[in-house]
C-alpha cells in the first residue's frame, strides 16, 4: 500500500467509525410520528397534542401527531410495534397498555414486551355523564333507571382495551346490572353522540368532559378518584354519590419500539420531562382536571415498572370477570 492509499484507507476508517455516532449526535433530524390510537378530539389525542407541541420545541423538530383508532387501541399500538425501531415512530397510549395483555387473546404484536418506555406522562381521572335530558339528577338516581332499564340503556365506549369499556365495565359490576355497550373509535366521536343525544351513557377521562360538563352539554353524576376534582369541585365522588370504592383513573405513558436505541430512548425521554415542567402545559392539564406525573415518573425505568405492574394488577380482575375479546 503506498502512503496515499494508506491514509486514504485511514481516513475512510474514521469515518465509518465517525457516521453511526453523528448520525446518533443529529437525532432527531426530521419530524417524529406519535400515533394516537384511538380517533381525534378524544381524551388520548388532547394529552398528545399537548404533550407533543412543547416536546417539540425541546427537540427542534415537530412531533406529528396520527390517529390510528380502532379495535379498543390495538391497531394504534400494533402500528408502533412494527414500526423501525428508529425514534421516528413513537405512540402514546394509556391504561389500555396495562389490561390489553389479559383482554385480548390473539394479537399481531408482543403487548407485554414489544415496546421501548420513554416515561409516563399524566394520571387523568374519569367522569360518569350521561346525555343532557337523561332522567336522572344525582347517581342514585342514574343506577336506579338503568336497573330499571337494563339493556335498553346505551353504554358508548372506545372499544375494548379502552378505558371508557373497562370504567363502564366497572360500573356494570358495580350495580350488577348489564347495559347495551356500543363502542366507538375513540371517545371523541362518542362524545359527539352523548351531545347529540343518540347515546345514553359514558365513563370518560376528564380531558374529554370537563369542558362540556362546565357547558351543560351533558349531565355529569360523579368522578372517579378518591378526592373531589379541583376542576370540577361540585362533581361529588362516586363513593360520595353511593358507590364507595368506584375508583378507576387512566395513566398514560410514551413508547417507542422495542430495539429503539437507548440514547434515543433517553434524549426523548428528557424532552418528555422538560414538556411536563413547562408551566402552559400545567395549567391546561390543570384546567382540564389532571397534572403531569413528577420527573422521576418521566423515565424509562419508572415508565416499565410501573406498566409492568399494572399489567400484573389487571389480569387476575379480568380473568376473574371473564371479559376477552378474540
Ligand atoms: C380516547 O382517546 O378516545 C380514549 O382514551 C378512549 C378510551 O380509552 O376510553
Amino acid at each position: 500500500m503506498t502512503h496515499i492509499t494508506r491514509r486514504a484507507a485511514l481516513a475512510a476508517a474514521g469515518a465509518a467509525v465517525a457516521a453511526p455516532a453523528l448520525a446518533q449526535a443529529a437525532y432527531p433530524n426530521r419530524p417524529i410520528t406519535v400515533i394516537v390510537p384511538f380517533a381525534a378530539g378524544g381524551p388520548t389525542d388532547t394529552v398528545t397534542r399537548l404533550v407533543a407541541e412543547v416536546m417539540g420545541r425541546d427537540l427542534g423538530q415537530t412531533l406529528v401527531v396520527e390517529n390510528v383508532g380502532g379495535a379498543g387501541g390495538t391497531l394504534g399500538a400494533q402500528r408502533v410495534a412494527q414500526a423501525r425501531p428508529d425514534g421516528y415512530t413513537l405512540l402514546l397510549h394509556h391504561i389500555g397498555m396495562g389490561t390489553t395483555p389479559a383482554l385480548y387473546r390473539r394479537l399481531s404484536y408482543d403487548a407485554v414486551n414489544g415496546f421501548e418506555t420513554i416515561g409516563l406522562v399524566t394520571e387523568v381521572p374519569m367522569t360518569i355523564i350521561a346525555k343532557r335530558d337523561f332522567p336522572a339528577r344525582n347517581l342514585a338516581e342514574l343506577i336506579q333507571v338503568v336497573r330499571q332499564r337494563k339493556e335498553a340503556i346505551n353504554l358508548a365506549n372506545a372499544g375494548i382495551g379502552a378505558a371508557s369499556h373497562l370504567c363502564g365495565l366497572l360500573f356494570q359490576a358495580a350495580i350488577q346490572t348489564p347495559v347495551t355497550t356500543v363502542p366507538y373509535r375513540g371517545t371523541g366521536p362518542a362524545m359527539n353522540d352523548l351531545v347529540g343525544g343518540t347515546v345514553d351513557l359514558m365513563c370518560d377521562q376528564t380531558t374529554n368532559t370537563t369542558e362540556q360538563i362546565r357547558a351543560g352539554t351533558v349531565r355529569a353524576f360523579a368522578v372517579t378518584t378518591g378526592t373531589r376534582n379541583a376542576a370540577l369541585p361540585d362533581l361529588p365522588t362516586a363513593a360520595e354519590a353511593g358507590l364507595p370504592g368506584f375508583e378507576v383513573s387512566v395513566w398514560h405513558g410514551l413508547y417507542a419500539p422495542r430495539g429503539t436505541p437507548a440514547e434515543i430512548v433517553n434524549r426523548l425521554s428528557r424532552a418528555l420531562q422538560a414538556a411536563l415542567r413547562d408551566e402552559r402545559l400545567i395549567q391546561r392539564f390543570a384546567d382540564l382536571g389532571t397534572a403531569p406525573v413528577s420527573q422521576e415518573q418521566a423515565t424509562p425505568q419508572a415508565h416499565r415498572a410501573y406498566w409492568q405492574a399494572d399489567i400484573a394488577k389487571w389480569r387476575p380482575i379480568i380473568q376473574a370477570a371473564g371479559q376477552y375479546a378474540d
